[in-house]
């Protein structure tokens, strides 16, 4: 493995990340700057192992549906007769309507188009944050925007959601945090790794804070509509005009092959991101795009959610059964949203060290809460169908069993 940060020196007057002009009056024309990297641990150790083992227990989506469940003949003659090219850098017009058609008040030219929403966090990122900007980030939180906040040079604030708060933002600490110098909030709603979702009252209280300091929100919503008791959780941008959403079909749509994803903004910034985003990727791809078109039209939509919706309320009663045959190993606020459950644990065992074990012994992987900062927390994904989560659970009490617990 790589170590957490190390730097790389780059010379030259502009470099991916970092609009270099502002070290150019330390130190002249070409400046010579180091600049830390920091690997992004979640994604490497689940791209490394994922595709490894008998039980993937580490997603946090949805089980996919095949090309055949989503479209019928016609759709399918069309599909196979597509030519493959470039498709619009912004998105497919129809696509970018049908999208904006899940948002209020919001139309085609609000929605740019990316691939995955890792590249809507990225643009978003790289589009906003300069080296210096005072930026607030929650945790635990999917950990790319804090990986790149610290790439860029940004200077975080961290604030730390709580088990025994179900997860939910301390919005008085929030407050403590605000500064006129702070540029951006970032929050995940509903949260990855925890599944908590805020409440309507919770973002407006937040938007308010935000409205007050004249600060950015963005918010990554890439879990909105798998909200388990079927109440589809408001998207930030109803509560304030200086958001910028993060969202696409990896998880609450179960499509996370498809690579699609997209940014809601006003239409400047819309504009701004998508001059970052000639960049980054050019466009997503036209097939991806054909089968999202036909995801996000109202109908299908729908469907697809509530069938998320049915699938994880149903695994999260098996996983709550599970963990209560373990009676007193594991402290769980259930999630409300998401494909995941985010449980602590008192064994005597690093979470590494026993998701490393569970792999290697069991075949069965799970998230380590230290890919989160957290020791003595574990991440189950609990999208997969019924029997294959129930085997990986069965797998996962011989590992606790052999503990001695
Ligand atoms: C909160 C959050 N945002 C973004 C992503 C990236 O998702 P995508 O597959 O859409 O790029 C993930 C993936 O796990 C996530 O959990």
């Amino acid at each position: 493995m790589l170590s957490e940060a190390y730097p790389i020196f780059v010379v030259g007057q502009y470099l991916g990340l970092i609009n270099m002009s502002r070290y150019k009056k330390l130190l002249g024309d070409y400046a010579i700057l180091p600049i830390m990297f920091f690997e992004f641990e979640m994604e490497r150790f689940q791209s490394l192992y994922e595709n490894e083992v008998d039980f993937n227990l580490s997603d946090s989506g949805v089980h996919p549906l095949t090309i055949n469940d989503l479209l019928n003949e016609e759709e399918m003659r069309h599909f196979l007769n597509m030519e493959i090219g470039y498709g619009y850098s912004q998105g497919d017009p129809t696509l970018r309507h049908n999208i904006s058609v899940w948002y209020r008040e919001k139309n085609a030219s609000n929605i740019l188009v990316t691939n995955g929403s890792a590249e809507a966090n990225f643009v978003m990122a790289w589009s906003l944050v300069n080296p210096g900007d005072e930026v607030i980030l929650m945790l635990p939180n999917y950990m790319q925007v804090p990986g790149l906040a610290k790439i860029i040079g940004a200077d975080i604030k961290y604030i730390y959601l709580q088990e025994q708060s179900d997860w939910h933002l301390d919005m008085n600490e929030l407050r403590s945090l605000l500064t006129n110098r702070t540029k951006l909030i970032s929050i995940c709603n509903p949260s990855n790794p925890t599944g908590a979702v805020m409440s309507a009252e919770e973002m407006k209280e937040l938007a308010d804070l935000a409205r007050q300091f004249d600060v950015y929100v963005h918010s990554d919503e890439v879990y909105r509509g798998s909200e388990l008791d079927g109440n589809e959780t408001k998207s930030f941008n109803e509560f304030y005009e200086k958001t910028i959403v993060t969202c696409g079909l990896s998880k609450s749509f179960a499509h996370p092959g498809l690579r699609i994803g997209w940014l809601v903004a006003d239409q400047a910034l819309i504009t701004e991101m998508w001059a970052h985003k000639d960049y980054s990727s050019i466009c997503a791809s036209v097939l991806s795009q054909e089968i999202a078109k036909k995801i996000m039209q109202p109908e299908t939509r729908k469907q697809i959610l509530s069938r998320s919706t049915k699938m994880l309320s149903s695994n999260l009663q098996l996983f709550q059964d599970w963990l209560n045959s373990h009676p007193g190993l594991f402290s769980f606020a259930p999630p409300q949203a998401g494909g995941m459950a985010f449980v602590g644990y008192q064994m005597d065992i690093n979470s590494t060290e026993l998701a490393h074990k569970l792999r290697t012994e069991q075949s069965v992987l799970i998230v380590p809460g230290d890919c989160y900062g957290m020791d003595k927390y574990l991440r189950f994904g609990i999208g997969s169908p019924s029997d294959y989560l129930s085997q990986g659970l069965n797998l996962v009490s011989e590992c606790i069993q052999q503990l001695g617990y």
